[in-house]
């Protein structure tokens, strides 16, 4: 167990700190936490009731996830914050936690959220069998259901159009291209692009704060223009790396646990290293992920969300006053929207 990394301090990925960073203070009506605390309690027996008499597990996480994400939705910040520890300590977690990405992510056994193995599950990758293969049969109907879920299947799609990006820019720029990866995990996006395979990205710098996903790294591209490099956000922000200028930077998993003046202070980093013509991609789940109150609870996986416009403002407050041009987009299903900020040739 890695216990000994430490972190920044600037993404909220340690246990709770979303929440913590989110509490708004605010009188909520206090028979909202009873009904809340009710409407939960139906919610989780009615699932358990169902585990035991072999319902088909995809049907009670579908209509179990649907209920946490209403739930979310309909009441304050408060009274989910009273509704998460409840549900994490209902015996139903039992069985959700025989799910290998479930548990992965619950006990962080890397010591913070959302670290590069956690994304291997999702990604399917050949790393995480062994795990899947020792799970109970129920476990790997479950992981079967999460994999597949609404942000699972948008976490695919933004590896595949990091890769796409890195290979458009390398077609116009063959050769002479360099990236910047922040957050880089164990780079999946890598091995799909047909320009890293062909040899014509001039480097591609893999920046994480993990040294194990910067060791995998490191081991899975070495004899490429990979560069893997042990950094965080606080290192880039405070210039204690010198990098140079890239044609291509960004983050993908990254914003999701970045405050709102941490994200800014980013992105104006991420801006100024661009070389002119260069493209700054940043990647948010939005509010519209439906498996939201699901992550928060049994996966203990909270997100900062952020909407197109939250995103265009972060670009607005980073880039005011230079020559950029900015676009954001959501992705097919709605789960992550991108940012991309583009300097001017
Ligand atoms: C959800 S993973 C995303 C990995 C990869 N970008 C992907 O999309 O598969 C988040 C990554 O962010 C890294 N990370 C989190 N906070 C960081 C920080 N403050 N500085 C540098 N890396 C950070 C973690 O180590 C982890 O590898």
């Amino acid at each position: 167990m890695a216990r000994s990394l430490v972190l920044d301090g600037e993404s909220l990925v340690a246990p709770g700190e979303i929440r913590r960073a989110a509490r708004r203070f605010a009188a909520t009506n206090p028979s909202d936490l009873i009904v809340a605390k009710a409407e939960l309690a139906v919610s989780l027996d009615l699932s358990i009731r169902q585990f035991r008499s072999g319902v088909e597990p995809r049907a009670i996480i579908e209509r179990l996830s649907e209920a946490l994400h209403q739930l979310r939705r309909r009441f304050h910040p408060e009274v989910w914050d009273v509704i998460v520890p409840i549900a994490q300590s209902h015996p139903v977690a039992h069985y959700l936690h025989q799910d290998p990405l479930t548990r992965w992510s619950f006990e962080k056994p890397r010591g913070y959220s959302g670290d590069a193995r956690l994304l291997d599950f999702i990604y399917g990758r050949p790393e995480i069998e062994d795990a899947v293969a020792s799970s109970s049969t129920l476990g790997r109907s479950i992981y079967a259901y999460t994999r597949n879920a609404s942000s699972s299947v948008a976490v695919r799609e933004r590896r595949d159009i990091l890769a796409r990006r890195v290979d458009e820019i390398a077609s116009a720029r063959p050769g002479s291209t360099e990236v910047l990866a922040i957050a880089s995990g164990h780079l999946r996006e890598g091995p799909l692009s047909r320009a890293l395979g062909a040899g014509a990205i001039k480097r591609w710098v893999a920046l994480d704060q993990d040294p194990m996903s910067v060791g995998t790294v490191a081991r899975d591209f070495a004899g490429t223009s990979v560069e893997a490099l042990n950094g965080s956000v606080k290192s880039l922000l405070g210039g204690r790396h010198a990098l140079g200028m890239f044609d291509f930077v960004y983050a993908a998993g990254l914003y999701d646990y970045l405050p709102d003046a941490v994200a800014v202070k980013l992105t104006k980093k991420c801006v100024s290293m661009l070389k002119p013509g260069g493209t700054f991609l940043f990647a948010n789940f939005s509010p519209a992920t439906d498996v939201d109150g699901y992550m928060e609870t049994f996966m203990n996986w909270a997100l900062l969300l952020r909407s197109e416009h939250e995103m265009g403002l972060i670009a607005s407050e980073s880039a005011a006053g230079a020559d950029l041009k900015v676009s954001v987009w959501p992705g097919s299903n709605r789960s992550v929207v991108y940012c991309e900020i583009e300097k001017q040739p």
